[in-house]
């Protein structure tokens, strides 16, 4: 049988970031608020007697290095008997930006080996494997992504086009411990990542708290999501790491300024950075934005929030 699952992993943007201190397993103490965005990988994947990972990027490896892989091999090891799988990701997500592209791979590939080999692993299971796999691998196993299957001998195709949902969550501790918030789509937000890549332990490596002098009121931002007062959510976006990644990447002070002149409320670093959006309440300045920027930086995007919420 000739059987194709895709299954599509979208970005995420920190609208807020905090670290709360240092824990004793050398991870820092998190409180961000994480929001899916329509900015997708595509993942493939095909039965097969042994594993493999491919993509059409250069910058993604293709060995244990590979988040995706590392996630395939704890289900296939952990739930299968003796299969493999062939994996292919279509990458357009930018990597080292802060934008989970790794993560949301490793999480679509537990999702989708799920679902092609009728696993049936409960949900909290797959939280539990996805939390080995690093940080932002639990609050990218959230939300209903469009999920396709191609069976072509029995010329099935499934599409669960009816409920594709992205996810915001308020994630604490590492980032496993997941408060979901309710869904609000932003239908522009404008993303900027220089040519340039930040590696996230390095970033938390140089963070010291008592050099933090302006960090996210959680409580605000919460009170705009819920009232979707898109002006005050944009106003309330906030992380912490932005000073220490643009220390090694001044660019990401450029962009947040030309972001800001451009008409966006705020501009923000997303997670450990490079990657800096903008939250716009409409299109005008919004598509301005986007044409004067992406003369400047080729990883430039126009984007809305995953999927249209609950
Ligand atoms: O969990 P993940 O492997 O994605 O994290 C990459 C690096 O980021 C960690 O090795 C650690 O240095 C840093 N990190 C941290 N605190 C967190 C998440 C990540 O210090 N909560």
């Amino acid at each position: 049988m000739n059987k194709t699952l895709m299954i599509e992993a979208p970005a995420k943007i920190n609208l807020t970031l905090d670290v709360k201190g240092k824990r004793n397993d050398g991870y820092h103490e998190l409180e961000t608020v994480m929001h899916q965005i329509d900015l997708v990988d595509r993942i493939y994947i095909q039965p097969a007697l042994n594993l493999s990972v491919k993509s059409n990027s250069p910058d993604i490896p293709d060995d244990s290095s590979n988040l995706a892989y590392q996630a395939a091999r704890l289900i296939l090891d952990n739930y299968g008997r003796g299969e493999g799988a062939a994996i292919f990701i279509e990458k357009n997500i930018p990597v080292g930006a802060g934008l989970a592209g790794g993560s949301t791979d490793a999480a679509a590939v537990l999702k989708g080996i799920n679902i092609l080999y009728e696993y049936d692993i409960p949900f909290e299971s797959l939280a539990n494997i996805s939390a080995q796999i690093g940080s932002d691998v639990p609050f990218c196993l959230q939300g209903n992504p469009r999920i396709i299957v191609d069976e072509t001998v029995e010329g099935n195709v499934l599409e669960n086009d009816q409920n594709i949902k992205g996810s915001t969550c308020v994630a604490r501790g590492r980032g496993e411990l997941l408060t979901s918030l309710p869904a609000r789509f932003l239908p522009w937000i404008l993303i900027v990542k220089p040519d340039f890549q930040l590696s996230t332990a390095e970033v938390y490596g140089k963070f010291k708290i008592d050099q933090i002098h302006t960090s996210p009121d959680l409580h605000a931002f919460i009170k705009a999501w819920e009232i979707y007062d898109i002006i005050e959510i944009s106003h309330f976006c906030e992380n912490v790491l932005e000073t220490i990644s643009a220390v090694l990447c001044p660019e990401v002070m450029l962009i947040k300024k030309k972001m800001e002149r451009l008409g966006a409320k705020k501009a923000t670093m997303s997670g450990s950075g490079p990657a800096v959006f903008g939250v716009f309440d409409g299109p005008e300045d919004a598509l301005m934005a986007y044409r004067v920027m992406k003369q400047s930086y080729i990883e430039t995007y126009l984007v809305s929030s995953y999927g249209r919420g609950d």
